[in-house]
C-alpha cells in the first residue's frame, strides 16, 4: 500500500494545505505533534518550512538531531490529532506519547525518526540551519530526502480520494485544522481547463 514518492513531486503531499503529524527522535527520546503550519518550499531538491514553537518538546529534539519527519493523518485520526497537538512529550519522563496513545510506527529510511502508521503520507526531512529564522519565528526550512504515500489515496503524482469504496476512501481524506479542534476534510478534486 506505500508507494516511494520521486522527490521532485514531493511538494504534491503538501500543496493542498493539510495539517500534519511531526515525528521527532534523540538519544533514545521520540515523539510527535500536530502542526497545520507546515508547506512546501521549493521542487527539486524539495523543501519545506514548519513551524515549531520554542515550548515544544518537539522543538528540543529537532534542534538535537537535526531531523524530523511529517506524516499527514488522515480524518480517521482527528481525535489523535487534537490530543497529540495538547498534550506534551516533556510531560512524559518515564513513557512517551506513543506509547500512551498506543501507536504503531515504523523505521523511516534515511533519518532516524519513526513513522507513524495509519497515515497517508510521509515525508523525512533534514534541516537547514538558519538560526536567525528558527530563534525569531520558530520557522525551520529542512530538506525533504524520502517521501511516501499510501497508494490508496496518492498515486501518479495525484490525491484521489473518490473511488469504489468510498466508505473507507473517506477516512483516508487528509485533514485541514481551523482552529479548537475544528476540522475540514479535503474535498472534491476538480481540474482547471489548459491556457488556449
Ligand atoms: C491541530 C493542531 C495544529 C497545531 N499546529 C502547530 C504548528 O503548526 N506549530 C506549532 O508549534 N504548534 C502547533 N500545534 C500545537 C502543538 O502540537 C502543541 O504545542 C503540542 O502539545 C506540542 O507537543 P510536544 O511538546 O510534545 O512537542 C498545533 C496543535 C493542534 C491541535
Amino acid at each position: 500500500m506505500l508507494e516511494k514518492i520521486a522527490l521532485s513531486q514531493s511538494y504534491r503531499l503538501l500543496n493542498h494545505g493539510p495539517t500534519t503529524l511531526i515525528t521527532s527522535s534523540h538519544n533514545g527520546k521520540r515523539n510527535i505533534m500536530a502542526a497545520a503550519w507546515a508547506c512546501a518550499l521549493d521542487f527539486d531538491p524539495p523543501k519545506v518550512t514548519v513551524v515549531i514553537d520554542k515550548n515544544t518538546y518537539t522543538r528540543e529534539l529537532i534542534e538535537a538531531s537535526g531531523t524530523f519527519a511529517i506524516n499527514l493523518p488522515c480524518v480517521a485520526q482527528i481525535d489523535l490529532v487534537q490530543q497529540l497537538g495538547s498534550s506534551s512529550g516533556r510531560d512524559l519522563p518515564d513513557t512517551d506519547k506513543f506509547t500512551v496513545h498506543k501507536l504503531t510506527t515504523f523505521d523511516a529510511q534515511q533519518i532516524a525518526v519513526p513513522l507513524l502508521e495509519g497515515c497517508v503520507a510521509w515525508l523525512e526531512c533534514k534541516i537547514i540551519p538558519e538560526p536567525h529564522n528558527q530563534n525569531t519565528y520558530d520557522l525551520f526550512i529542512a530538506e525533504v530526502v524520502s517521501a511516501y504515500a499510501d497508494k490508496r489515496v496518492f498515486s501518479n503524482g495525484r490525491w484521489h480520494f473518490e473511488g469504489d469504496d468510498q466508505e473507507t476512501l473517506d477516512k483516508l481524506r487528509t485533514i485541514h485544522h481551523v482552529a479548537g479542534g475544528a476540522f475540514f476534510a479535503t474535498g472534491q478534486a476538480i481540474q482547471a481547463g489548459q491556457p488556449d
